[in-house]
């Protein structure tokens, strides 16, 4: 089994260019089903998770071509043969069931078993399926499998119990192709949602108001192919700006859009660290001496995001002072405190509340990367802790970050994959 050897404390410097975004790519992936004619992205990362969309795409008769090094990815879903993935695919990945509103649109069929993915909470589909069955589709249960049907979908008025990423672009590329308009309100108003209208706009799309809580979507007879670049990545962004600030060092993060990291932005400054935007889609970011600890929320957009609430405790694990967490979009978001436990942070969990106590310093163990942020933060925590760190099911990262280890190692750090631990790291653990 891989690991990932961290030898920490060198403060990280240098200049590392972030990824297109793997939450942009995905829906974007998906919704390239509802067009018979060619679709190419660019800026898609290589990424396990968009390995797996793009075998999605390919059992149901799709044609997916994916050049990693131009990072750009050619569908062409002329014909369509299925309707139902593989359960295996389906299940490794949340984000394949937003293949179910551009399998109602295009063949008026889907069947999929229910999603998997980071196990960092519940994560139900109720709002996804309140929405499409609002326009016409009709769900029922079959074996552990959602069969969903729809003879022609209309427009319709939702309004989301909560705004739901998923579910927002579930009802958008249901609704492109139906009769009529939707109107869809307390829609969640992330950035890669406005990069998704952009993309189907760029396809003869009609949709208006992406990136507020009311969205309109004119239905269309059908969109064309197009050719389209997705936004970058602002959970890496931020998890790189972090790993130079936790460091004490100084990075400048390139390809970065950093009006979409206003909150991880503000709250950084707030902790005393050093924090500037440059020209060029750039941000340099670094710290001297300790910071100061903050109280956070995670939020939908433009909230603190929650993607980012794991690395920033980490952070807060070594602040002076004591933070407070609370944790609003997911239930179990806090499976990486036992990590950062067995590193020395002080943390008390309380319900949806982390109460993190600064310690000066964390010191190198061996721990395991339970999901894909969560091993992020033990990542940073690894990089500023006095000592070796051995992070276990490393491959938690590998879904969402392209070639993290090695860009780290660009700036400076001391971190390794291995296949097989050497002897004298082994260890019980704590
Ligand atoms: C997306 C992101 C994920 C991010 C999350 C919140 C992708 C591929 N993933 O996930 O990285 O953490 O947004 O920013 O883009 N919920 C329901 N019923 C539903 C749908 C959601 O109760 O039908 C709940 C979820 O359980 C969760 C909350 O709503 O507690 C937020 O989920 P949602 O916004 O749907 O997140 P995802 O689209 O799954």
């Amino acid at each position: 089994m891989d690991k990932l050897l961290v030898q920490g404390g060198a403060p990280l410097r240098g200049r590392v260019k972030v990824n297109g975004s793997k939450n942009a790519s995905l829906p974007i992936m998906a919704a390239a089903l509802l067009s018979s004619e060619p679709v190419i992205i660019e800026g898609v990362p290589d990424l396990m998770d968009v390995q797996t969309m793009a075998a999605v795409l390919q059992a149901l008769g799709a044609s997916v071509r994916f050049d990693p090094i131009k990072e750009t990815m050619h569908i062409s879903a002329e014909v369509l043969r299925g309707v139902e993935p593989p359960p295996q695919l389906v299940q490794q990945m949340r984000a394949s069931f937003l293949i179910l509103g551009p399998l109602l649109a295009r063949r008026g069929k889907a069947r999929l078993s229910l999603p998997g993915g980071c196990a960092i909470g519940i994560r139900p589909v109720d709002l996804h399926l309140k929405g499409l069955a609002a326009m016409g589709a009709r769900f029922s249960m079959v074996n552990g499998c959602i069969e969903g049907e729809a003879d022609g979908l209309k427009g319709a008025r939702i309004y989301l119990d909560y705004p739901s990423v998923g579910a927002t672009e579930n009802i958008i590329t249901a609704a492109v192709l139906a009769r009529g308009t939707t109107i869809l309100e307390n829609a969640a108003t992330e950035p890669e949602i406005v990069d998704l209208a952009n993309f189907l706009n760029s396809m003869g799309a009609l949709i208006s108001g992406a990136g507020t809580t009311s969205i309109r979507i004119e239905g269309v007879s059908r969109l064309k192919g197009t050719r389209y670049k997705v936004i970058p990545d602002r959970i890496e962004a931020g998890t790189l700006l972090l790993a130079g600030i936790i460091t004490g060092g100084e990075v400048v993060v390139e390809n970065v859009l950093s009006d979409h990291l206003k909150p991880l932005l503000a709250k950084l400054r707030e902790t005393g660290a050093e924090v500037e935007e440059l020209e060029q889609s750039a941000i340099r970011a670094g710290s001297s001496g300790r910071l100061r600890a903050v109280d956070l929320k995670t939020l939908p957009y433009p909230g603190f995001p929650t993607d980012l609430q794991p690395q920033f405790m980490a952070l807060l694990a070594t602040c002076q002072g004591t933070g407070v967490i609370t944790e609003t979009v997911f239930e179990n978001r806090f499976r990486h405190v036992e990590g950062l436990s067995c590193m020395g942070a002080q943390i008390q969990v309380d319900g949806h509340h982390a109460i993190v106590h600064g310690v000066p310093r964390l010191t190198g163990a061996p721990v395991r990367a339970t999901d894909l942020r969560g091993g992020a933060a033990l990542l940073l925590a690894a990089l500023a802790a006095r000592g070796l760190t051995v992070i276990a099911e490393p491959y938690h990262l590998w879904r969402g970050y392209y070639r993290l280890e090695e860009r780290l190692q660009g700036l400076g750090a001391q971190v390794q994959r291995v296949s097989s631990e050497p002897e004298q790291l082994i260890s019980t653990g704590c």
